[in-house]
């Protein structure tokens, strides 16, 4: 969820601030760029290069910037419209209080009074402030702005007391915050299953039959769904390609037996499997145990057939929305359209390899999409990610009507 997401992080000065830095890290781990604002009493609790070397960015605290005779300055409004999400952690009772009645005395507060962005707030706190009733105040105040609180928990305090104040653990708040941004999602809490790729069918330990599929198309239908907010399952046949969210659990198997076994073993679970693969439709009989020898007579090898992935899971669909692909040269849409109900899908993709970038193989695709009332809609010629885009744009009115 926070992969490519421009977080701003502001610090006020509490001790919990020095828990920030496995905080900065854990979102730099999740893929997020982390710009840190920092008040001048968060800096004694601490240190600005720490934060600087963790999020790989200058922090800031100060409107002038530091060096002599220099006109530049913080600019808290270009910050604040850079942030995709502004988190305040530690939060203290200070600066939430300014920021519930519009103080503006420091470059978080100008930076959060600029911020279009959801804001989140980490309360720190002795328990007895977090209980006062100013401090409530100020969490209404700001929930009712639109500010997300998160929660502080139990625990042992700085002051060696005991009870609620301490802020919420860094895990738990990369947590909270990855929650709340994919519960708006139109696939979140959706399980999906993709496959991709082609599938190498051995003939003796150093060849084999396979084809010119990238997997392109699988990955980028993959990506755009956990980008969705689903949770994936990419089965994939050998590719070189790699994944970037983090919602996408990659399988790589070689064979299309690989195949149909990873893609059986999630299929019970998946709310919608799409298989994108270019599986062999043939495996040799046999494999030999040692590379075969040349002679100089022919050589041929028998072929047997393998089982088609997706007509098996077809028959086994239950609360499943099945989407295929079909790649056709001649009579496409009857072609489509028979693979479409004998398979038992809920819609096809189809590509014609008589439209030029079309199929695989290439960056780019003109596919039909056809669902199981036999509706047919057209598709310009488009990056494959952009058909990934539409394919998802397709399916998910169909999957909530
Ligand atoms: N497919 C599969 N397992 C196979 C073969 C195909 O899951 N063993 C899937 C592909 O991933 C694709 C769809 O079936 O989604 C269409 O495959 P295609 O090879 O075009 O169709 P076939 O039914 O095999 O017919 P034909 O090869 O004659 O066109």
């Amino acid at each position: 969820m926070l992969s490519g997401k421009n977080i701003l992080l502001g610090i006020t000065g509490g001790i919990a601030a020095y828990k920030t830095t496995f905080l900065v890290r854990l979102l730099i781990k999740a893929g997020a760029n982390v710009k840190v604002i920092l008040t001048e009493s968060a800096s004694s609790f601490v240190s600005p290069l720490t934060l600087a070397t963790l999020s790989k960015n200058p922090v800031v605290s100060s409107f002038v910037k530091t060096e002599e005779h220099t006109t530049d300055w913080n600019n808290h409004v270009e910050m604040g419209l850079w942030a995709d999400l502004m988190l305040v952690a530690p939060a203290t009772a200070n600066t939430l209080s300014k920021m519930a009645n519009g103080s503006c005395d420091n470059l978080l507060l100008a930076t959060y009074l600029s911020a279009k962005c959801p804001v989140f707030f980490a309360p720190a706190m002795d328990l007895d402030m977090y209980k006062h009733e100013s401090t409530k105040v100020s969490f209404e105040k700001l929930t009712a702005f639109g500010n997300i609180m998160i929660p502080a928990t139990s625990g042992e305090l700085a002051s060696g007391l005991h009870g609620e104040g301490r802020m919420a653990e860094p895990e738990d708040i990369v947590a909270f915050v990855s929650d709340y941004l994919s519960k708006g999602l139109p696939l979140s809490g959706k399980k999906v299953l993709i496959t991709a790729g082609p599938t190498y069918e051995a003939i003796d330990p150093v060849r084999f039959v396979g084809n010119h599929s990238t997997g392109l198309m699988g990955f980028e239908l993959a990506e755009a769904a956990a980008d969705l907010g689903a949770h994936v399952v990419l089965v994939s046949g050998p590719s070189h390609l790699t994944t970037k969210n983090g919602n996408i659990d990659l399988k790589r198997v070689v064979s299309a037996d690989e195949m149909y076994a990873a893609s059986h073993e999630v299929y019970d679970e998946v709310d919608v499997a799409i298989c994108a693969a270019a599986v062999a439709d043939y495996r040799p009989k046999t494999v030999a145990d040692q590379k075969i020898k040349k002679s100089d007579s022919e050589l041929s090898i028998a072929l047997t057939k393998n089982k088609d992935i997706l007509f098996s899971l077809g028959a086994k669909k239950k609360k499943q929305f099945l989407v295929g692909f079909a790649l056709e040269t001649e009579n496409e849409e009857a072609n489509a359209k028979g693979k479409l109900q004998r398979k038992n899908l809920d819609a096809i993709v189809l590509n014609s390899l008589n439209d030029p970038g079309a199929g695989f193989g290439t960056k780019t695709n003109k596919i039909r999409f056809i669902d199981k009332n036999l509706t047919i809609k057209t598709f310009e010629l488009k990056t494959k990610a952009e058909v990934a885009s539409d394919i998802w744009n397709e399916i998910i009115p169909r999957i909530h009507a």
